[in-house]
Order: structure tokens, then C-alpha cells, then sequence
């Protein structure tokens, strides 16, 4: 699905692109690389990473973007030096409790994905602060996935229908591609258009593995700390260049 754009840039003269996908998802990747590249810590990228994220919110509301999905900190990036995840889970609390007003101030609706269980009280308290105050927001909606990993997801949907099942709520012909979606946690939220990874890797690492069907793909050659609107557009009109086909024949032209 995707949508005219219907702004113009602020500036007039940066191209506005001409097809606008409703949801993009960006794998925020390349921080660490970021720092290191310059004899830094690799925290230092992540802090950096946090000032390109308020670039990329803001950027994607002018855009004109209805559904952005940031993958802020994966199931597996538990495995990671205990000193860089107590200070990704501190920059989160940091960004929320510092851009939380700004955001709700520019409509922005904040959706958040991903195991809450493992993640400390304070965390979760932000969190649902976020998601209380923002919850009638109508622009941008800014899905944040945080301790999320979408095979997880996958297996607790398939546990809450397994559940619904031997309780005799659910048949196994009432299984079908549009229940497993609305037991995900982005249910309500269209599948993302575009996906978006930074730092030149070129895989999911576990990203909205079910959802992601048919989205096109961009892969940026430029580390999340350097990420500003100018690429957010590249990869937008990137994907105003692509034919989506869903498996079906594009017509031709007539003659
Ligand atoms: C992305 O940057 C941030 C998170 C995964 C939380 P990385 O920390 O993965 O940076 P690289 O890939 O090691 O350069
Ligand atoms: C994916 O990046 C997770 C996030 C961006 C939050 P990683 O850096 O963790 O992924 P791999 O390890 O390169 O696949
Ligand atoms: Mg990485």
C-alpha cells in the first residue's frame, strides 16, 4: 500500500518523493562501527544513534510516513557485553523521558513491541507512560521495537491460538493467515512497504520476520549515527522506483 505524497518539503527544493510508503521499518544498524571507526567507545555510536533516531522521527512525519517501525534492541542483543546493554537500555529511558513531550507535542502516537517480561519496572513504567499519553495521537505512529524478536512473537502467537484451541474457542480450519496477524503484536498496524538497514548488512536479524512478506528492501551504505532526511528520502524514492508485484503480473502497456 502506499499514498501520493501529498507535502512538499519545507525548503522547496529537496525532492519530495512522489510515492510515499504508509509503513517503513528501519533496522537502526552500524553504531557500534560508527564509534569504532573513529578510536571511540562503541556507546558513543549509540548515543550518536539516538540523535539520528530524532532526526529520523521528524523526518518521516515531513515525509508524510504514517507507520515507522525502529528496531532499537533485539532478543538477542542480550548477549552483548553487560556494559553496552545497561547503556542501550539507559539511553532508551533517556530518549523517552526526554523526547516523550516533543513527540506528543507533533501527534505522534507511540506503539511498542516486544517482551516486556524481560525488562526492568522502570523501563516498563516508561514505556506505558509513552503509550497512555500518546494513545489518541493521529499522525505518525512510532513503533518501537524493544526487546523484540519476531520468531518470539510468532511462537506466542501460536501459543495463544494453541491455548484458544484445546479450550475449544478455536478450530484448526479457524486458523488462517489473517488470525495469525491480529495475534502479533502489530496487529492493526498494515505490514511494513519499505525496510530499511542501515551499515551496509544485509539481512533481517530477526525483524518482523511474518510481516515483512512482501516489503521492499533498501540497504543504506552509511552507519545509523550518519542517518539524517536525506537518506530517509534516498531510500523512499528507492522505493518509488520498485514494481510491486504481490505475485501477480504488472498489465502492460496498452497499445
Ligand atoms: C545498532 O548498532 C544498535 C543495536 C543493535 C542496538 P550496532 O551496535 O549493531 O553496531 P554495529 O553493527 O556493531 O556496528
Ligand atoms: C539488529 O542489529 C538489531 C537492531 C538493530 C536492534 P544487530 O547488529 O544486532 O544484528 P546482527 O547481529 O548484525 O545480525
Ligand atoms: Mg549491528
Amino acid at each position: 500500500m502506499s499514498l501520493r505524497a501529498a507535502t512538499r518539503d519545507a525548503t522547496g527544493a529537496e525532492e519530495v518523493p512522489a510515492v510515499v510508503p504508509v509503513h517503513v521499518g528501519i533496522i537502526m544498524d552500524g553504531n557500534g562501527r560508527w564509534a569504532t571507526s573513529r578510536k571511540l567507545p562503541r556507546v558513543e555510536g549509540h548515543r550518536r544513534g539516538v540523535e539520528a533516531l530524532r532526526r529520523c522521527v521528524r523526518a518521516a512525519r515531513d515525509i508524510g510516513i504514517r507507520y515507522l517501525t525502529i528496531y532499537s534492541f533485539s532478543h538477542e542483543n542480550w548477549s552483548r557485553p553487560v556494559t553496552e546493554v545497561s547503556e542501550l537500555m539507559r539511553l532508551l529511558k533517556f530518549f523517552i523521558r526526554h523526547d516523550l513531550a516533543d513527540m506528543h507535542a507533533q501527534d505522534v502516537r507511540v506503539r511498542v513491541i516486544g517482551e516486556r517480561a524481560g525488562l526492568s519496572k522502570d523501563i516498563r513504567a516508561l514505556l506505558d507512560e509513552a503509550e497512555a499519553l500518546t494513545r489518541g495521537n493521529q499522525g505518525l505512529t512510532l513503533v518501537v521495537a524493544f526487546n523484540y524478536g519476531a520468531r518470539q512473537e510468532i511462537a506466542a502467537a501460536a501459543a495463544s491460538i494453541a491455548a484458544d484451541a484445546v479450550a475449544g474457542r478455536l478450530r484448526p480450519e479457524d486458523v488462517t493467515v489473517e488470525l495469525i496477524s491480529q495475534r502479533l503484536e502489530t496487529a492493526g498496524i498494515p505490514d511494513p512497504d519499505l525496510i530499511v538497514r542501515t551499515s551496509g548488512e544485509q539481512r533481517l536479524s530477526n525483524f518482523l520476520l511474518w510481516q515483512a512478506a512482501y516489503a521492499e528492501f533498501v540497504f543504506l551504505p552509511i552507519y545509523w549515527p550518519d542517518f539524517d532526511k536525506a537518506a530517509l528520502v534516498s531510500a523512499v524514492n528507492e522505493f518509488a522506483r520498485r514494481e510491486r508485484r504481490f505475485g501477480g503480473v504488472v498489465p502492460s502497456p496498452a497499445r
